[in-house]
This record gives C-alpha cells, structure tokens and sequence, in this order.
C-alpha cells in the first residue's frame, strides 16, 4: 500500500515537472480537482483522443463523429433523469466535519481487502516460482477464498441498499465495518443523504429572465438529441453509432486521486443505435472490441479486469467496467452500457416529437436500442501516464526514470541533439528537423551534456533520439538511440524517417485492433 502511494507520488510530481498536468489557477492557490494540461500533457491528450477517435470512427464505416455543444436546453436534464437521479450518496464525518461518498468508503474497505488478496500472490507467485499457476491458486487458496467471499458480500449489499435507496442500510454498514474517518479516525457519521451531481448556470442577460441551465454531466445526451439530425443527414441504416469527445462537469462531493476523479472532465462517448431485441450481442460486441483497443496499447492484460455491475443506472438494463490497475488499486476506466431506448423514448416524452426510425426489414417503426461505450478522457491519460513512468537502475548503479510511453502517444517522436554547440553540428541538426517535422513531431535540443539531454527525452516519454557528431558532417549518418532498450545504431540521415515513421505511427496502434 505504501509503496503504491509512493508511486501515485511520484506519477503526479512528474506530470508537473515535465510539463504534463498542472493544478488549475495555481498561483491563486488552485481549484479544487480541477486541472490544466501544460505543453506535453496537451499532446499525450490529443494522442489519445486520436487513437479513440480514428477506432470508433475512421476504421467503422458505420460510426460518425458530432461536436454538440456543452449547453443545452435544460429540460434535456429532466429527460435523462439526471435531475431526478444523479445523486451521489454523501456522509459527514461529526468530528473532522470532512464529507465522503458513503459508496466509496465502503469500496475503499474492499480495496484493502482486495490488496491483501494481491499479497498473498505476490507471496505465493515468489514461493512457487514458474510453475505458480494464478488462476488456480486464487480458486483454491483458503485465505484468498475467504477475503474473495468478504469482498463480494460486502459489495453485493452495497450494491443492493444503493439499489433499492436505502440509505440507513448503507450506513448499517459503514458502521458494522468499522469504517473510520480517514482524516479523524472518528467512526461517529451522520446519516447517509443524496446529493445531485449537475452544475446549475445561467443563460441572458437579466436576472429576471434569465433561464436555468446545467454544465452537461456527460456528452451523450448530446448525441441522443440529434440521433434523427445524423441519421437523416447520413442516410444512417441500423445498427449505426455517432461518436463525440468533449467536456463534461460533475460537482464530485470526493474529487481527489489527482486526474481521476475531476470536477471537468473529457469524456469520449459513442452511442450505438441498434433494433431492440439484439441489445445483448451488441453489449457483447462492445465489451470486447473496447477490451482489444485498451489491450493493443501493450499495457500487459492483467492490468485490466472486467467489473459487471449489480446496481445498475436508471438507464441501464446490463453495464460493466473496464478497470484498470492504477497506483491505488483497481478502478473504473470506462463503463460499457446498455442502455435500453430510455434516452430516446424520455425524449420523445418530454418533447412529443417522435424518435423514430423506420426499419426496412423489420417494416416498422420502433425507438432504437442503444448500447454506450464510454471512457473519460482524463481517466485514460492517467492510466497510460502511470502505467509508462519507470525508474530502473543502470549497470553504472545510476537511477534512469523513464517514461516507457506507447510510441505512438508520445508527446515528441524524436529529438535531434547536436553532439557539441559549435564546429556547424547545430546547423547540421537543425536541417534534419527541418526534415523530419513533416511526418514526425521533432524537437530539438542543444543544451546540457547529451547523457543529460536523453536523460531529459526519457522522462518525456520521447521513443528516439538522434545525435550528431563531427561524424556525420562527413559521411551523412547518425546515432539513433532507441528510449526503452537504450541501444544505439549508426544509421544514415536519409534513412532516419523510414526507420522511425512506422514504429510511432498511430496506425501501428490501429492495425492491432
Ligand atoms: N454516459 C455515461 C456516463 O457518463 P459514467 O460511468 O458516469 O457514464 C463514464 O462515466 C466515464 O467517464 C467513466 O468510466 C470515467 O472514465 C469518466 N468519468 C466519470 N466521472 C469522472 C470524473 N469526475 N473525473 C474524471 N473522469 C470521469
């Protein structure tokens, strides 16, 4: 536990440091959960946003991407249910005066046990050595067998109080598990009450007439208001999707975990519109092909677990997670969910326009049912950061940090790093930038000793350095060091795009999926 906190440490003192995430308004003193994307962050975000976008829509012929706006009308809100039902179970602490999401203190209890679970493999994996055998292990070991069976009945009531709003049961077991304060130690809680998530603004110019609206909490309703706009406009058949990434707001009662859980957000949403009835095999379908664009970015499957949900949102006739290991344990990535036509049926309701689409098959008109993959943007970011930030020690006994970035996310590509500041290097190195920007994002670098300048494009995740020497001025090569082996080869000037294009190119990502 420490030394996972140690990392989540040291991953969010490097985003700083490297120009990756910064706190929000930080020479005000900053805003709470609320954060800036500095030089490299912006890039790495863009990088992932493309890898998502270019799967959901380039490579689907019948998925299209939107752009809908972060205001909307607000009776949209009433529709979704999000006034009604988008509530977080809240609960004070008497003694620090500190508020917490009663469902996360009891899930934080589970994650303790869950990190014991991970102890005794990690004990036994070490004791057995090769022949240790995981799956096995964990259905038979009597301990792990009982810490499972605790962790799932402590979840599955959880589960089933939030379900069915009861509230006093929730702080049952707040009580009954001893849970205390984490800032007080005190176990003395008020009642457990609900608390709506929206940001309310205003809309014109006069107090009077001013109109009420919400900070979108998610983007799909953007999506489901203009279903019949695209699917005119595109002459969309079913089974379609529309994508969009953008903004979100959510007032979270526990915004912490740095970038995890954050008062603005990005999401990256794609509502797939579907005949009723076939609901199942495309909730299926989505859970797979999401698991494989998560997988292709090599981050090792056994960092991600599916979580199926017991309680289920006021919209959802099936939902799973994809979780994913970060520094502090097992958490939501994305959520798959199906939806049902609840959305476009509310919709319909709410305006008395119909939502409909005529189905040539079928030769009715029915509301399509709609399965939902969605993924925040943030979430994703910090996946891959913590996952890629790597200290590992050097045969010379120094300490190398780092950032062992999927090639095809990271910020820069190559850098090109004259060997001395004098005898026409730098002019040398500044005409193979000159060349490579085109197809590669390049930087360029002439400060410090060059061991400390790889040093620096290590902890910036850059997969290539290129060096130039008095060498090259003669024969029209160069060193081209590879970031994750260190290795360096002798490679000539005019080779240097074909030998790195395709490695960090986003269609390697792309071909895998
Ligand atoms: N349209 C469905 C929806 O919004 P959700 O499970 O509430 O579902 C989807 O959110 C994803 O958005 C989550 O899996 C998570 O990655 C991200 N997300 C949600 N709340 C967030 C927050 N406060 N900060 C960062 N990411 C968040």
């Amino acid at each position: 536990m420490a030394q996972q906190a140690d990392q989540f440490k040291k991953v969010i003192s490097h985003a700083k440091e490297y120009g990756f995430v910064f706190p929000s308004s930080e020479i005000y003193d900053g805003l709470s959960a609320v954060y800036d994307y500095g030089q490299n962050g912006a890039a790495l975000k863009k990088n992932i946003r493309d890898y998502w976008w270019k799967a959901m829509v380039q490579l689907n012929e019948n998925i299209v991407g939107i752009d809908s706006a972060i205001f909307m009308h607000p009776t949209i809100w009433k529709a979704s249910g999000h006034v009604d039902a988008f509530n977080d179970p809240l609960i004070d602490n008497k003694v620090s005066k500190k508020r917490y999401r009663a469902d996360v203190l009891v899930e934080d209890y589970v994650a303790k046990i869950e990190a014991k679970i991970e102890k005794e493999v990690a004990k036994a994996a070490k004791r057995f050595g090769e022949a240790f055998d995981e799956v096995q292990f964990k259905s038979t070991n009597p301990r792990v067998l009982e810490y499972q069976k605790k962790a799932d009945t402590i979840l599955k009531r959880l589960g089933q109080s939030l379900e069915k709003e009861d509230l006093s049961d929730v702080k049952a077991l707040i009580e009954e598990l001893e849970i205390s304060c984490p800032e007080s130690g005190s176990r003395d809680w008020t009642e457990v009450k609900q608390f709506n998530l929206m940001f309310g603004t205003k809309l014109g110019a006069s107090a009077e007439s001013a109109m009420d609206l919400y900070l979108r909490p998610e983007t799909a309703q953007g999506i489901f208001v203009n279903f019949l706009n695209v699917q005119k406009t595109g002459r969309m058949k079913l089974p379609f999707g529309i994508a969009q990434t953008g903004k979100a707001f959510r007032n979270e009662i526990v915004a912490r975990q740095f970038i995890f859980r954050m008062r603005e957000f990005e999401q990256m949403e794609m509502q797939f519109f579907i005949p009723p009835g076939t609901q199942k095999e495309w909730y299926a379908h989505w859970k797979e092909n999401r698991l494989k664009w998560h997988l292709a970015l090599g981050m090792g499957a056994n960092n991600y677990r599916f979580h199926d949900h017991e309680k289920l949102a006021h919209y959802a006739d099936a939902a799973a997670d994809i979780e994913f290991r970060f520094p502090f344990g097992f958490k939501e990535l994305e959520g798959i969910h199906s939806r049902t036509d609840f959305d476009l049926a509310s919709h319909e309701k709410y305006t008395g326009k119909k939502l409909q689409y005529f189905d040539p098959e079928r030769n009715e008109n029915y509301v399509p049912y709609v399965v939902e993959t969605s993924i925040g943007l943030d979430r994703m970011f910090l996946a891959v950061l913590s996952h890629a930030l790597t200290e590992e020690t050097l045969d010379d006994g120094t300490l190398r940090t780092v950032l062992k970035l999927p090639p095809a996310l990271a910020p820069t590509k190559v850098a090109v790093l004259p060997l001395v500041k004098k005898d026409g290097l730098p002019e040398y190195a500044r005409k193979i930038v000159a060349d490579l920007k085109w197809n590669l994002e390049t930087a360029y670098d002439e400060k410090d000793a060059v061991g400390r300048r790889y040093r620096r494009q290590d902890a910036l995740g850059t997969p290539y350095c290129v060096t130039v020497d008095h060498q090259s001025l003669e024969d029209q090569t160069v060193t081209l060091r590879e970031r994750d082996s260190m290795q360096q080869e002798r490679v000539a000037v005019d080779d240097l795009k074909k030998l790195i294009v395709d490695k960090v190119a986003l269609i390697s990502l792309l071909k895998k999926l």
